[in-house]
């Protein structure tokens, strides 16, 4: 027999999760708090007493977004503990997490596992504020002879993304695979790991930084897991003209369809700051500023299942491409490098005109008009289709309309932050090899197009709504072909 009082909380149960449409989502970009000294190791209780002046920080976002309603909030890679150790001085930060199969709360039982005074706070913060939260800390994993891969001092080191739900539960860990350049501290996974858990407001998937440009387990986690959102810390280091933190993040939840919730370390004299709630239909809202040396919150509503209500998918990236002749190309073609790639550039002469431009298998189509008579800035489409080598190896087929960084067309393809020509339209599009292709359109001071321009599904970037109003730094399409990546070493 089951008394009535039982058989109300089973349907309590069953009942007690119920998929919610939308939800509130919060990421905190944060200026870390670094060590004095990354070369040399410090004692255990050092270490923690540093990254306890970092959690005092992130708790107090914790506690804001909380009181706000918010669901979950992210906060960066290297957030609590900051960058560039010797592998020898990231040890007293590092604690063992264990596999969150283990179903532990690290608030109410600490012990559990060994030293674990991080996920505890961590978990605590969760649990008391009843949100999710997500964070970046070390795991070490010990490992012995037996293990061909296990590293002289004897342990695994993992740049680890975890994530607590609102009971402080640990539900998700993850080991960073595409280490960059200089993270000589941290060991990488033997595999890729596809991490995701279910919440009531959608499937939810994470990785970390230099991951999002490449296929697994970014990409991966779209086509095979069918995520909603991704989870992205990240300590990002901006760079023009296509890699700018929030210029990229939100490229790419646009391309996959997916929401990207992307909290960046803040550190102006490394170029980082940029994060955002990405979602694919909409830019933003988001945060970029290099006049400050202090953290941001930003919160903001989701759907959960952002997939449902887009209108243009799948996109056929090469659809009108493939479909129209070639424009001319111009009077004025030329070769210049972009990030030590050499694309084929155009010069775009004329208040209005069609052009197209070619390289290898890609060809680049651009219409356009021109807003206002006088101009003292040069405008060119360019095309890359080929490896880029230079921090990371990655095939790229990019098409672009940007800005040269002065009259001088040899500066085609440099970092530039300010414009002043103003573009009445434009339509971009090129007959990509690839089904992977992130539209970006940046304004002068690093500034996003919030609703100047969409992707239509026969693949064309066009603009629309008050894009003549803004002067215009760069348009673009960002692709990346996997398959042509040379195989990892
Ligand atoms: C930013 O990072 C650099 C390099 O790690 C560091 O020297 C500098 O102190 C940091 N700036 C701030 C404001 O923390
Ligand atoms: C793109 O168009 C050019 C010129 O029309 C053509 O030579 C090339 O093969 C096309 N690329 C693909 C992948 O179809």
């Amino acid at each position: 027999m089951i008394r009535a009082g039982t058989l109300i909380s089973l349907l309590f149960c069953i009942a007690g999760n119920p998929p919610v449409e939308k939800f509130l989502a919060a990421v905190y970009e944060h200026a870390v708090i670094l060590p004095e000294d990354t070369g040399t190791p410090v004692s255990p209780q050092e270490a923690l007493d540093l990254m306890n002046k970092n959690m005092d920080i992130l708790e107090k976002a914790v506690q804001t977004a909380a009181k706000q309603d918010a669901h979950l909030i992210v906060t960066p890679e290297d957030g609590i503990y900051g960058w560039r150790f010797t592998r020898k001085a990231i040890l007293p930060y590092l604690e063992d997490i264990p596999d969150p199969s283990v179903n532990w709360i690290p608030c109410t039982d600490p012990k559990r596992f060994g030293r674990a005074p991080v996920q505890t706070r961590l978990s605590c913060m969760a649990r008391k504020n009843s949100i999710y939260v997500v964070a970046n800390i070390g795991d070490k994993k010990l490992c012995d002879a037996t293990d061909v891969g296990c590293p002289d001092d004897g342990q695994y080191n993992y740049n680890t993304a975890v994530v607590y739900d609102s009971d402080g539960k640990l539900v998700a860990r993850y080991h960073k695979y595409n280490l960059f350049l200089g993270e000589v501290q941290f060991n990488v996974p033997s595999k890729p790991e596809l991490v995701t858990f279910d919440t009531p407001f959608g499937k939810f998937g994470i990785f970390i930084c230099f991951d999002l440009l490449f296929y697994d387990p970014a990409v991966a986690l779209v086509v095979q897991h069918n995520v909603d959102t991704v989870l992205f810390p990240t300590a990002w280091m901006n760079l023009l003209p296509h890699l700018t933190a929030i210029e990229f993040h939100s490229a790419w939840a646009m391309g996959m369809g997916v929401n990207l919730l992307s909290a960046n370390t803040h550190n102006t004299s490394m170029r980082m700051t940029g994060s955002g709630i990405f979602s694919p239909n909409e830019v933003g809202p988001y945060y970029y500023n290099m006049n400050t040396e202090e953290g941001h919150l930003l919160i903001s509503v989701l759907q959960s299942k952002p997939r449902n209500s887009l209108s243009n998918f799948p996109i056929s990236w090469n659809q009108y491409a493939s479909h129209i002749r070639n424009h001319p190309s111009g009077n004025n073609v030329f070769n210049g490098y972009l990030f030590d790639d050499l694309y084929a550039f155009t010069e775009i002469t004329d208040l209005q005109g069609r052009y197209t431009i070619c390289q290898n298998h890609l060809c680049c189509h651009l219409e356009y008009r021109i807003a206002g008579e006088d101009r003292d800035e040069v405008y060119v489409l360019g095309v890359f289709d080929g490896l880029h080598v230079v921090e990371g190896v990655y095939y790229l087929q990019v098409c672009t309309l940007l800005k040269c960084q002065s009259m001088d067309i040899s500066s085609c393809g440099e970092s530039v932050e300010t414009a002043s020509t103003r573009f009445e339209s434009f339509s971009l599009s090129g007959n990509f090899s690839t089904s992977f292709v992130f539209p970006e359109v940046l304004l002068t001071n690093v500034d996003l197009a919030r609703g100047m321009f969409q992707v239509i599904n026969d693949g064309r970037l066009i603009s629309k709504g008050d894009i003549s109003q803004y002067p215009l730094l760069s348009a673009t399409l960002f692709g990346r072909w996997y398959e042509k990546d040379p195989p990892r070493k």
